[in-house]
């Protein structure tokens, strides 16, 4: 079968075709493309939903005919539309969910609606295999962190979860406080880097607590009067800087990794996948790796490309529920909130 993925649910637009085989379950990647709204977004210091929805609009239908047009496919070829349905931002929702049907409509394909999360839940199955099941996936993005026991397709259980802000989000205001550009995670990564994490103490939200959950909001604060005790961002020179992005980098990373540790070991599913755009930070990573073997836990990566928002882990997730006959509802709306 052909899978056309199409995904719009915040700021990257994008598009991919997937072939899989329904019975013997293997499948490839066969074109994709993401164009990114990140430098229109940029100058307002986040996304602005009104923006992204025309950005969208503007980039889905000559995205579509380029990726058919290269990878040689005509509509009577695809078997299956796959589309974003939700979480994420409503208009953006809606312009992709609305283009897919009216695809669907005109050259008579159904379209099957995607949750965003089980497509990043599921990515590391894009380009390799899908760990054995069950496993434990931390996924965590600008607008998500969670963590969450996989025991099929289709059975996904959130066992921790943020409170408040999502460990992106917290890179993102964080990097605001020290004048960064958005998004504010690569930045600190990379000054992170040059830096001191132990010059400025931070706060391990909810190490502590005996549970899987997280709290991002109060280690943004904490940033805030760090900042402000060493005399105001201005007093700051560039070593100031990349010792503080080193400090915010230890802080969530170190919450991130043993709490997901525990979970694998609380679960009894001695396997981790990381997915989402934070997964892209290479210290979260090593950190993850080294901890895990020393707990014989497997860690699963997705390809870079594929940790951050994609069209391929639509397409792939609708081959998933495809082949194990996972319900699909009849009707259904673009939904911006939508438990998992
Ligand atoms: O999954 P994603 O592309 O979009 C959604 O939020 O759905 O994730 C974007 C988030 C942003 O908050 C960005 O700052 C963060 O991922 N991010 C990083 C890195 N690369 C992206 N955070 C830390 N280190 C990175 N290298
Ligand atoms: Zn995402």
């Amino acid at each position: 079968m052909i899978f056309l993925g199409i995904e719009s649910s915040c700021d990257e637009t994008a598009v991919a075709l997937y072939e899989g085989d329904i019975s013997s379950g293997d499948g490839k990647l066969i074109a994709e493309q993401v164009a990114s709204q990140i430098e229109t977004h940029a100058r307002f210091g986040g996304v602005v939903p009104e923006v992204a929805s025309r950005e969208h609009l503007a980039a889905l239908p000559p995205m579509v005919e380029s990726l058919m047009q290269d990878a040689g496919f005509t509509f009577d070829q695809i078997d299956q539309i796959a589309v974003t349905a939700g979480p994420g931002l409503m208009g953006a929702l809606l312009v992709g969910t609305s283009y897919a049907r009216a695809l669907g409509m005109v050259h008579h394909i159904p379209v099957m609606p995607i949750h965003h999360m089980e497509g990043h839940l599921l990515a590391p199955g894009i380009d390799k295999l899908l760990p054995e099941f069950p496993f434990i996936t931390l996924l965590v993005s600008g607008g998500h962190t969670m963590l969450v026991r996989v025991d099929g397709i289709g059975s996904y259980s959130i066992v921790g979860q943020t409170l408040d802000d999502a460990a992106g989000e917290c890179f993102d205001k964080s990097a605001r406080l020290l004048g960064l550009p958005y998004p504010g995670g690569p930045e600190i990564a990379r000054l992170a880097q040059q830096g001191d994490a132990k010059r400025f103490t931070l706060p391990r939200p909810m190490l502590q607590k005996d549970n899987l959950h997280f709290s991002f909001s109060g280690l943004k604060t904490a940033v805030m009067y760090a900042v402000k005790n060493a005399g105001g961002i201005d007093s700051f020179d560039a070593q100031a800087i990349s010792d503080m992005a080193a400090a915010i980098e230890s802080a969530i990373c170190e919450v991130l990794v043993k709490k997901s540790i525990k979970a694998c070991i609380q679960e009894d599913a001695p396997r981790l996948v990381i997915a989402g755009g934070v997964a892209a930070n290479r210290s979260l990573r090593e950190q993850l790796f080294e901890m895990a073997a020393r707990k014989q836990i497997e860690v699963h990566l997705p390809d870079p490309k594929h940790c951050t928002d994609n069209a391929a882990m639509i397409a792939y997730a609708a081959f998933q529920r495809a082949r194990f006959g996972v319900h699909i509802p009849d009707v259904w709306d673009a939904q911006p909130r939508w438990s998992l």
